[in-house]
């Protein structure tokens, strides 16, 4: 490791990403290692989900967005699917209290008209009770696609009545299921691969990439600080060129 990602995220606290999200990956692979069901996998990444939120926390990243469900990951085995439905039901019970305790606002988004009756009623509990809380807003992506949300996105605008050639960048982004947080200043994937798998595609325009080979059961508050750490390093130019950041920053 370099002398400057030992280096403690802490140090340049001016310079925290005010938004991460997190693409949860290795589940799986991590149990599989393990010679355990792969939703030993999935069971052990709530403890990591708790060590990270913490970790944000403490280090003052106002937005964590999590990648818990797919679009996609319906495609998965029967079982698999039915088994992450009960492990997020229990997630929000237990952990609402704690929400609360640490002033955690909690957001789900994604298209929640596929859960059944249960789950919708935990999730706007979950929400009502954390609503008014002003620390970290965490978000969880739950049967959450980009491309849903684009296209969910438009039809609102139509639904609005707007004349044909009217939609601006920012009215498309107004009406996006994260329309409450800034763009993700930092994406996190772990798990090895390296790609977004439908995530917050929209949002990610100018987002700084950041992918591990750790598997998410694996992740903590030290490689966060080392994410932080990656991120602190790297200028960020929205198409600009460095010459004209430093006049502007002089
Ligand atoms: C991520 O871990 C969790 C979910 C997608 C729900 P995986 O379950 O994808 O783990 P791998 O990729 O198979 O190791
Ligand atoms: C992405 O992981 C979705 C979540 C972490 C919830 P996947 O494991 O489903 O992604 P792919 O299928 O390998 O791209
Ligand atoms: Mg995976």
């Amino acid at each position: 490791m370099s002398k400057d990602l030992d280096k403690p995220a802490r140090a340049e606290s001016g310079n925290i990403p005010e938004h991460i999200a997190i693409i949860m990956d290795g589940n799986g692979r991590w149990a599989k290692q393990r010679l355990l069901p792969r939703f030993a996998g999935h069971t052990k990444g709530v403890n990591a989900v708790n060590k990270v939120v913490e970790a944000c926390c403490n280090r003052g990243v106002r937005y964590l967005t999590l990648f818990a469900f797919s679009s996609e990951n319906w495609r998965r085995p029967p079982e698999e699917v039915s088994l992450l439905m009960k492990l997020f039901r229990k997630v929000l019970v237990l952990e609402i209290n704690n929400m609360c305790q640490n002033n955690i606002r909690l957001k789900i988004i994604g298209d929640l008209s596929k859960f059944d009756t249960e789950l919708k009623q935990l999730i706007q509990n979950a929400e009502e009770k954390t609503a008014a809380n002003t620390g970290l807003t965490l978000t969880i992506c739950a049967n959450y696609g980009g491309r849903w949300d684009i296209v969910n996105a438009c039809n609102e605008l139509i639904r609005d009545g707007l004349d044909q050639d009217s939609i601006t960048e920012e009215m498309l982004s107004s009406k996006l299921s994260m329309a409450y947080a800034p763009p993700p200043d930092m994406l996190i994937r772990t798990g090895g691969e390296a790609r977004i798998s439908n995530f917050l595609l929209w949002q990610m325009a100018y987002s700084e990439f950041f992918f591990t080979d750790t598997y998410w059961p694996d992740f903590d508050g030290k490689s966060l600080d080392e994410a932080i750490a990656s991120f602190q390093k790297r200028e960020r130019r929205f198409g600009r060129t460095s010459e004209q950041l430093l006049e502007s920053s002089e």
